[in-house]
């Protein structure tokens, strides 16, 4: 049963496993979930924001083009391999739900699921993009992570909930 918490109560956990292993970014009213370890919370237009960085060539760049709705998942500490797979393998080939032994549960706010085993959810709509571009990138990132010139698509998520499983 998933308990409602405030919006910021876990920011400080969550951007710590977004360098440590990362987060379950789910899209899709399927529920697809890709790992993400890139991410920012913060507050925008005086509303809550979790921005993800998403690139083109993603299953999940088109399920969140098509619905403009995610969850972000947070795991807990043993779910490890479930990153890895999340992290390594397209929804295109498989259903990555099933392959990880993952149940899911409606949102309160949005047609995209959350998954159950994790520890919390965040629920978003997205409420802007926009695209990371060559020329006001600093040119040692664009070396380091665009050397094929896919860069990141940058969703804004208005976070609706919060919610501890
Ligand atoms: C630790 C880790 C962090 C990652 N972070 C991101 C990210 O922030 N943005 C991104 O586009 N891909 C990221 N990836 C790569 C995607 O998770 C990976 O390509 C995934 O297979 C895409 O799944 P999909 O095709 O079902 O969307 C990351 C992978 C790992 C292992």
């Amino acid at each position: 049963m998933a308990t409602e918490i405030g919006t910021y109560d876990i920011m400080r956990e969550s951007v710590d496993r977004l360098g440590n292993g990362g987060l379950f970014l789910v899209s899709g009213k399927k529920a697809n979930p890709m790992t993400i370890g890139w991410g920012v919370i913060g507050q925008i237009w005086g509303r809550p924001i979790f921005q993800v960085l998403v690139r083109p060539s993603r299953h999940s760049f088109s399920l969140l083009e098509e619905l403009g709705e995610f969850t972000v998942c947070v795991p807990t500490d043993d779910q490890k391999k479930e990153l890895a797979l999340c992290g390594t393998k397209s929804g295109r080939d498989l259903d990555k739900i099933e392959a990880c032994g993952f149940s899911v549960a409606a949102s309160a706010h949005i047609s995209v699921p959350s998954i159950i085993e994790c520890s919390a959810h965040y629920e978003c709509r997205v409420v802007h993009v926009n695209d990371l571009v060559n020329a006001t990138l600093d040119s040692e990132l664009i070396e380091r992570s665009y050397p094929a010139g896919d860069f990141h698509r940058v969703y804004y998520g208005q976070i609706l909930g919060v919610y501890r499983h």
